[in-house]
C-alpha cells in the first residue's frame, strides 16, 4: 500500500515535468501586443503593412488576391497551399530571407519579371527592413 502510495506520487511528479516540457517547447503564437510595445521595428513593420494587407492575409490558408504570409520568412518562394501563383512564380526556388525579399519589396517586377504583385516599389530602405522585420514575426 505505502509502495502504492510512493508510485502515485512519482507518476505525477513526472506527468508535471512531461506536460512543463510540452508546454515550454511547444511552438507559441508569437505576442503581438507585447512586440508592438517592445520593439519599434515591429511597430513600425505592421504599421507599414496596411499596404499590404488589402492583398495578404497574415493568417495561413487565408489567400486573397495575395498569397498569406503565415510562416513567409524562410518558406520557399511560391509554396503557400492553393495558391494560384503566376506562371513566372513557379519553381523559383529560393527561399524569401532578408535579401530575397528586400529586392521583391523593393522592385518586384524588375526582381521577378512579370509576376502578379503590381504594386509600386518600396524605396525607403529602412521601411522595407521594418516591414522584414515583421514579416519575420508571421
Ligand atoms: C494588389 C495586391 C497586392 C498587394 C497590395 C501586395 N501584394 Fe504581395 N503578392 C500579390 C500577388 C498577386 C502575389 C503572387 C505573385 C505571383 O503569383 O506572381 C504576391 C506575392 C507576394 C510574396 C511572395 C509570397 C510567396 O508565397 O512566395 C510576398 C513575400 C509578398 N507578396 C509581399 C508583399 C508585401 C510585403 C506587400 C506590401 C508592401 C505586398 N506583398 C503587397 C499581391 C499583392
Amino acid at each position: 500500500m505505502k509502495y502504492l502510495g510512493l508510485g502515485l506520487i512519482g507518476l505525477a511528479a513526472l506527468l508535471c515535468v512531461g506536460f512543463t516540457a510540452v508546454w515550454l517547447l511547444a511552438p507559441k503564437a508569437p505576442d503581438f501586443a507585447a512586440l508592438r510595445q517592445d520593439d519599434p521595428l515591429f511597430a513600425k513593420g505592421e504599421a507599414l503593412f496596411e499596404r499590404c494587407s488589402f492583398c495578404h492575409s497574415i493568417t495561413e490558408d487565408d489567400n486573397r488576391a495575395g498569397p498569406h504570409l503565415a510562416g513567409v520568412f524562410g518558406r520557399e518562394a511560391g509554396t503557400a497551399c492553393c495558391f494560384i501563383y503566376s506562371p513566372v512564380f513557379k519553381d523559383l526556388g529560393f527561399t524569401w530571407d532578408e535579401q530575397t525579399l528586400d529586392a521583391y519589396i523593393g522592385d518586384n517586377q524588375g526582381f521577378i519579371a512579370n509576376n502578379w504583385m503590381n504594386i509600386p516599389e518600396i524605396p525607403d530602405a529602412e521601411e522595407r527592413k521594418a516591414l522584414i522585420h515583421y514579416l519575420k514575426h508571421l
